[in-house]
This record gives structure tokens, C-alpha cells and sequence, in this order.
């Protein structure tokens, strides 16, 4: 059997003024939390992006250090609020990889990035990071899914295991059919996929799509009940990986008083339920706050 702790939305940040919570804080609260002695150790740790919060190199750098205390070997996958290019030139080192895949046992990990709609073309054939792109929905795009089908056809693991940022067929706000579509395309030509390790919702439940679970990771910043409509304390999530493909994880908030749970604004509750978009809730925000200045 094989353990991984997953860590996922640490929005690492280097302006304390600009955080919801204290990152500091909830990585020192929740490292106590996953790696303390009543835990079992973990073979390996996943990052499921939003690693940093702005994606500046400062971040990084800070992230680096951070990821130093890592007692056990970490990959990385980017999300919509990193930065491709900083991101790969400074977190990859001894101990932290950003490798694509990993066969573990029966298993094959593929690590896969679910950013094409916050990419744009170059001239040159490359793909830059758009400028909007931390509003940008998950789409793996036709590259990444025809990848993973080859990479895991030409494997001789029994089982896939997807980790990756956006959770296709999320809730909501989050729920983009067309993410759905592409995975569900994946599973059909891919079926030894058992499974999604997932983040970008800053939740704790497991959901289905294309007919496999859809592991959401609890974040570092504030976590939300979708259910209640309520925040939630930082938190992560462990998983058992055994060789007959049987897949077991658990979400773990470390709840302190200092990150109190509390009903969301109604405003909120909007947003995440589709009624209103992002945008909508930015303008009816200024226009209560009335012209400044
Ligand atoms: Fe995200």
C-alpha cells in the first residue's frame, strides 16, 4: 500500500495585508497536522496548485524555502493562480519534482495540468500564461488529453490516478461542462483511470464525474461548505493507494478557534451557486460601497 498526503491552494503569498487567512500560520498548523506522530507516514507528498497566490518569483522563492521541511519526497502541479514560467524555474529541486509521472506498484500517477484556458499561443507555437488567467476554468485541452490516453495505453500499470487542479464536474460556480466532457472522453479511452486528485474548489468532499471520484482538496486559505454555504479551516487530504486499485482518502480541517467556521455572505452563496457570476458580484460590491473618493 502506498500513502500520499495531498496539499493543495496554499496561495502562498508575500503581503500578509492581502491574505484571507495568514498562510504562515495554516502551513505551520497543518504541516503539525499531517506529519505529526499520530499520523502514518506518507510516501510521497502531491501539491495540486494555486502553489502561489500572485505567482511572483518572490513567492516562490518563498515557497521554496516553505517545501524545505518537506519530510518526504513532494511533486508539483501548476494551477490558475501560478505562473508557468517561475513556477518551473524555481520550486523543482532535490526532494520537489514537477515529473509528469510516477509508477508506484500497480499504479501509474500521472500529474496532469488542467491550465489550457489560461494559456494563449504564440507566434511561435508556444503557450504563455494569458494575463486573466487566474480566472481561468479547467480545460486539460486536446494535448494533455491525448497524453495521458498514450502515456497510460503504453504503460503495464493496472491503475491511473489522475492529480491535477480544477475537479472536473464540480459544483456550481466552479462547474464547467465542457472539462466534464473532455474527461469523460478521457475515461472512454482510458479506462484503468480509478480516480482524480483534484483542488481549486476549496472544499473537502469527493464527487463523480465520467464515473470515478473526484477527490477535492481541502485548501490552506479559508475552505468552503457547500452544503451550508459556511467557511471551513485549512486543512488536507491523505490517500491509501492498494495494488488491487482500491483507492481510500480522507479530508482532515484542522479546526482551531482561530479560523472559526461561519455562514458565507448571501453575496456568496450567489456566486457559488451560479445564480450571479464573478463579475456581477464585483460590480453590485463597488456599487454599494458607492464613487470613493
Ligand atoms: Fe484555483
Amino acid at each position: 500500500m502506498f500513502r500520499v498526503t495531498q496539499f493543495s491552494d496554499m496561495h502562498f503569498c508575500t503581503d500578509p495585508q492581502a491574505e484571507s487567512r495568514n498562510t504562515d500560520d495554516t502551513w505551520d498548523a497543518v504541516f503539525a497536522d499531517a506529519f505529526g506522530s499520530d499520523r502514518p507516514t506518507s510516501d510521497l507528498v502531491v501539491i495540486t496548485g494555486d502553489i502561489a497566490d500572485n505567482g511572483t518569483e518572490a513567492e516562490y522563492r518563498k515557497i521554496a524555502e516553505k517545501l524545505e521541511r518537506l519530510p518526504v519526497p513532494a511533486v508539483i502541479v501548476p494551477g490558475n493562480h501560478d505562473r508557468q514560467v517561475p513556477f518551473h524555474a524555481i520550486l523543482p529541486r532535490p526532494g520537489v519534482s514537477n515529473r509528469r509521472t510516477l509508477r508506484v506498484g500497480t499504479w501509474l500517477f500521472l500529474f496532469a495540468d488542467s491550465n489550457a484556458d489560461g494559456k494563449e499561443r504564440q507566434p511561435d507555437g508556444s503557450l504563455v500564461d494569458r494575463e486573466d488567467r487566474t480566472h481561468a476554468h479547467g480545460s486539460f485541452g486536446d494535448a494533455e488529453v491525448a497524453w495521458m490516453a498514450a502515456t497510460i495505453e503504453h504503460s503495464d500499470a493496472d491503475h491511473a490516478f489522475v492529480w491535477t487542479h480544477h475537479p472536473p464536474g464540480a459544483f456550481g460556480f466552479f462547474h464547467k461542462p465542457d472539462h466534464d466532457a473532455e474527461f469523460a472522453r478521457l475515461v472512454d479511452m482510458a479506462p484503468t483511470i480509478a480516480g482524480v486528485g483534484a483542488g481549486h474548489t476549496h472544499t473537502n468532499t469527493i464527487h463523480e464525474c465520467g464515473g470515478r471520484p473526484i477527490h477535492q482538496c481541502p485548501s490552506l486559505s479559508v475552505n468552503l461548505n457547500l452544503q451550508e454555504f459556511a467557511t471551513l479551516p485549512p486543512g488536507y487530504r491523505t490517500y491509501e493507494f492498494f495494488d488491487d486499485g482500491t483507492v481510500n482518502s480522507e479530508a482532515h480541517l484542522v479546526a482551531e478557534d482561530r479560523w472559526p467556521s461561519a455562514p458565507l455572505p448571501e453575496i456568496g452563496r450567489r456566486v457559488l451557486t451560479g445564480e450571479i457570476s464573478y463579475e456581477d458580484m464585483k460590480a453590485q460590491m463597488a456599487a454599494e460601497q458607492g464613487p470613493s473618493g
